[in-house]
């Protein structure tokens, strides 16, 4: 079992994941050992704060081991991406790999003896939505009748979560004037369209006026953010997006907590005084990301009787 998108998670595994998670933050010490004599190979592409040591640390706090591969300081760019991913499962239990684009992560999970899990490529971040979904639990209780608006860029992290949400009976509402092109994933809107749980509009201050949660996202991936070639591109998207930002202001329409993946960029998507405020559960929300992926690691390789 894989975990590179949501698509091929049940509504069963993923609810399970997300409660397991939260179980587990509040008894870590019952899950000291579970993961013991086991090792997670990380590779990434890209840079990471929150992803990288979340998985490093979850890992070690299971008993397991991780070693983490900067793909640049790897042979993986000069040979086949699957025959080198073999290689790397014979010495890994489970395997984590951010990758630019999710062709490469399917090369690589191709070759993989062993589960390989997404930490985010160009058109998904499924690890983020398990965590995400386990923050609003853990706010509201309860799951089923939330509902979450996502403002900006529909992207990878948007795609995610669509797919969790409408999975996990979360009803979740898109504000996103643009798609990012390599995200664009047809069949998963029309998916999330026919759960009844999904829609789409523009109109910003209808969406948050009953919202539980508004979410938002970068208007430009890492990879392009500081790119000079990037730089019309984000000027224009900078100018497109201002009336989308997440704003004190806007906050005046809405008792709605507000969300963000980080890392945030104070001045475009969302405020400093923003994510300064009470109402912003960012922090909580990437401390989340690891209980949720212990659940997920324990769920790939762990004791049979909690999968
Ligand atoms: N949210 C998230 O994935 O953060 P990093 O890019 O820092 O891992
Ligand atoms: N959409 C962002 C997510 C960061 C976690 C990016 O890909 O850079």
């Amino acid at each position: 079992m894989d975990l590179l998108k949501l698509k091929t998670w049940s509504t069963d595994e993923i609810l399970g994941t997300v409660e397991e998670g939260l179980t587990i933050k509040g008894q870590p010490g019952r899950y000291a050992d579970m993961l013991e004599g086991k090792t997670l190979a990380m590779l990434f592409q890209k840079t990471s704060t929150r992803t990288r040591v979340s998985f490093e640390v979850g890992m070690h706090q299971l008993g397991g081991q991780a070693v983490f591969l900067d793909w640049s300081a790897t042979n993986f760019g000069l040979a086949d991406l699957a025959d080198e991913a073999q290689v790397l499962s014979r010495y890994a239990n489970v395997i984590i790999a951010r990758m630019l684009r999710h062709d490469d992560l399917r090369q690589l999970a191709s070759g993989s003896e062993v589960p390989v899990i997404n930490g985010c490529c160009d058109r998904y971040h499924p690890c983020q939505a398990l965590g995400d979904l386990l923050t609003i639990l853990e706010v509201r209780g309860k799951l089923e009748g939330a509902h979450v608006v996502y403002v900006g860029v529909r992207n990878n992290v948007c795609n995610s979560l669509i797919e969790a949400c409408t999975k996990a009976g979360v009803r979740i509402t898109a504000v996103t004037p643009e798609v990012n092109e390599p995200a664009e994933d047809t069949d998963l809107i029309t998916r999330a369209k026919a759960t009844g749980l999904f829609e789409e509009t523009l109109d910003l201050e209808a969406a948050v006026a009953d919202a539980d949660f508004i979410y938002t996202d970068t208007w430009i991936d890492m990879e392009f953010f500081n790119n000079p070639e990037f730089e019309d591109e984000k000027n224009r998207r900078v100018k497109a997006f201002l009336p989308y930002q997440i704003n004190a202001e806007l906050l005046t329409k809405t008792k709605a907590l507000v969300m963000h993946c980080l890392p945030a960029h104070k001045g475009y998507e969302i405020t400093g005084d923003v994510m300064a405020s009470d109402r912003c559960i960012a922090v909580d929300q990437a401390e989340n990301r690891m209980h949720s992926q212990k659940a997920v690691l324990m769920r790939l390789i762990g004791p049979e009787k909690i999968k």
